[in-house]
């Protein structure tokens, strides 16, 4: 009897610590794993369906919907041919903007050609989770599946693809939600027509947002967390003036500062969803200020592999 374990299959989700949305737009960015994951476990069946699971519930994608649609998208890259079920779990929370499609793409991907008995090739699993990706995002550079595909921390540019960056240690971070996340898709379409009407402001947010990349990375490889909290928080600037951060965004970021933090910045679409801060031994302080406003926020460590 076939090992119904064998075709199990994970991948974790993910924060991007600088160069979101700069990242569509062939800039490099700086994106780290987050230890929470999604699984996907892929079965022959008799008619293809997707059943998925969170803390929430259980549900199954309704034919036609986004996630059918992602699902046929992956299967045809693989070249499935008989009709797969496949039951995946996800443990990252969902519109937070930490990857939690992505992440479920890659499962999935794997999981499937596990099933197909294809050798692994982390190109064509990354291939397919891409076209799962492109039913809901629309245009992602490939960031958020490339993280998930690798884990750890990456750069990651459109033109060359992802590398590693070494980091000296994993990076404790404080995480909170300030909001229902924004639609990607509608995020980086509002990012590009800021750029099309407002062409020299937007030459100057891309080049801050390439220095900001730039002295991140440098800094996360010598473990200089003073010169990375900086980055941050030009990132966050430049995030703001491009009209991606919110009110509520710039209020959970002037608490983190406020109370010790060294950077604060929103991670990933903008428009809600989640803010990162690194507040190195100040982690309660900076929990127990989002707390007096109603926002529970938590400690997450990040780029660990
Ligand atoms: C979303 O996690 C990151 C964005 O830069 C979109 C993308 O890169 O596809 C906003």
């Amino acid at each position: 009897m076939p090992d119904p374990a064998a075709h199990v299959a994970t991948a974790c989700g993910k924060i991007i610590l600088l160069g979101e949305h700069a990242v569509v737009h062939g800039e490099t960015a700086i994106a780290s794993s987050i230890g929470r994951s999604a699984e996907a476990f892929a079965q022959f069946a008799d008619h293809t369906r997707l059943r998925l699971s969170d803390d929430s519930g259980t549900w199954v994608a309704e034919q036609g919907s986004e996630l059918d649609q992602a699902f046929h998208a992956l299967l045809q890259v693989l070249h499935a041919t008989r009709p797969v079920a496949l039951d995946a779990r996800i443990h990252i929370p969902t519109r937070a903007g930490l990857g939690s499609s992505a992440a479920l793409g890659v499962a999935a991907a794997r999981s499937v050609a596990s099933l197909l008995g294809l050798h692994p090739d982390a190109v064509r699993d990354v291939d397919a989770a891409t076209a799962w990706e492109r039913v809901f995002h629309g245009n992602p550079s490939g960031i958020d599946v490339a993280v998930a595909a690798r884990g750890g921390s990456i750069a990651y540019c459109r033109r060359l693809g992802a590398r590693p960056v070494p980091m000296t240690a994993p990076l404790m971070l404080c995480l909170v939600q300030a909001g229902p996340r924004a639609s990607t898709r509608s995020m980086v379409e509002a990012a590009s027509r800021f750029l099309a009407a407002h062409a020299a402001q937007g030459a100057e947010i891309l080049a801050a947002i390439r220095e900001a990349v730039a002295a991140g990375t440098a800094a996360l490889q010598t473990g200089d967390t003073n010169a990375l909290g900086k980055a941050m928080n030009d990132n966050q600037r430049a995030l703001r003036q491009w009209g991606l951060s919110t009110s509520v965004i710039d209020m959970l970021c002037a608490d983190a500062l406020r109370t010790g933090a060294l950077g604060a910045k929103l991670t990933g679409a903008g428009g809600g969803g989640s803010v990162i801060c690194l507040a190195p031994g100040r982690e309660n302080h900076v929990l127990d200020a989002w707390r007096s406003r109603g926002f529970v926020g938590r400690t997450i460590r990040v780029g660990a592999g």
